[in-house]
């Protein structure tokens, strides 16, 4: 009888610590000990197709083996959490199109050009979300305009480059925007203008000579990532976002997150219904936060 016929081995312990510290180290995630049973499901199946026996020994090949740096992305692929869907958080997303999208005409007016970044993209619907947003708004017809999107993992990036989606995707999305989808037999299929506003990147965040080649922004959207970092990488993040933005831009993190504990270089932005993070007109760099 095969070792994985009914259930894989064990995910001990020390293989669970090891494995979380490299993984923490690589990416920021941080696997709390409730995550030990879920990575034993979710990096169970590598040490089939690798042909290991134990938790101990994948260790030691993410750590030692010529190939471990590639193993040791295949397995922050399987353990990140990718739940998105197209409008999450209206309210926020009304902020963004009423308040924030008129101000960032008149900041970046003489430049006509505006980006926009989607930090931790996942399966794309919130790049292209944001992209309709700025499309209906008609305030930057002619412009160089673009919705930038990045992921640390290639599975949900290969959904985000291909722009079609099913049912569950658009669980939260006011009909009136159904106007942007072309039916298809796969799913429905994201207009050619939208996607046209639209580029995905392969990258880790925390990875800084990668995101530098992301140029300045006008705004981020890091939404529903920090949760799962520690507090260095959140730090580390924050800092790399402040760096980005243009001065006057805009920091969106999702409900659950706020820079509390984390850094003091924002303002904080009353927006309409919502509160958002403004990277100071003047001023420079303020102090970050030990
Ligand atoms: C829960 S999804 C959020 C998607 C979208 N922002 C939203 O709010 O709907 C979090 C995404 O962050 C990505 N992620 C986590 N750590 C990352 C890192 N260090 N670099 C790049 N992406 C990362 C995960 O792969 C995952 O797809």
């Amino acid at each position: 009888m095969s070792l994985f016929a009914e259930s894989g081995p064990e995910l001990d312990r020390e293989s669970f610590r090891l494995i979380g510290d490299m993984v923490n180290v690589f990416c920021g995630i941080q696997l709390g000990n409730d995550a030990r049973f879920s990575v034993e499901r979710r990096l169970g199946d590598r040490l089939e197709a690798l042909n290991l026996e134990s938790f101990h020994d994948y260790y030691q090949y993410l750590r030692y083996h010529p190939r471990g740096p590639s193993e040791l992305e295949h397995a922050v692929d399987l353990l990140t959490t990718n739940e998105t869907y197209f409008f999450r958080e209206l309210a926020q997303l009304n902020a963004f199109d009423q308040d924030v999208l008129p101000e960032l005409r008149e900041q970046a007016g003489v430049r006509r050009s505006l980006t926009v970044w989607s930090a931790g993209c996942s399966t794309g619907e919130e790049v292209y979300t944001l992209a309709i947003l700025i499309a209906r708004s008609g305030l930057f017809t002619g412009w160089d305009i673009r919705v930038f999107g990045n992921d640390i993992s290639r599975r949900v990036l290969q959904t985000a480059r291909k722009g079609v989606y099913r049912g569950s995707s658009f669980r939260a999305m006011p009909t009136e925007y159904e106007r942007h989808f072309i039916k298809t037999p796969e799913g429905y299929m994201v207009e050619p203008a939208i996607r046209a506003m639209c580029h995905f990147g392969h990258f880790n965040l925390l990875d800084e000579a990668r995101v530098a080649m992301v140029g300045h922004v006008d705004a981020v959207f890091c939404r529903n990532v920090l949760i799962y970092l520690d507090e260095a990488a959140r730090r580390k993040l924050i800092h790399t976002f402040h760096q980005r933005l243009h001065a006057g831009g805009y920091l969106m993190l999702g409900h659950s997150e706020s820079l509390l504990h984390v850094s003091t270089a924002f303002e904080l932005a009353h927006l309409t219904g919502d509160l958002a993070y403004r990277k100071a007109l003047t001023g420079g760099d303020r102090e970050w936060r030990r």
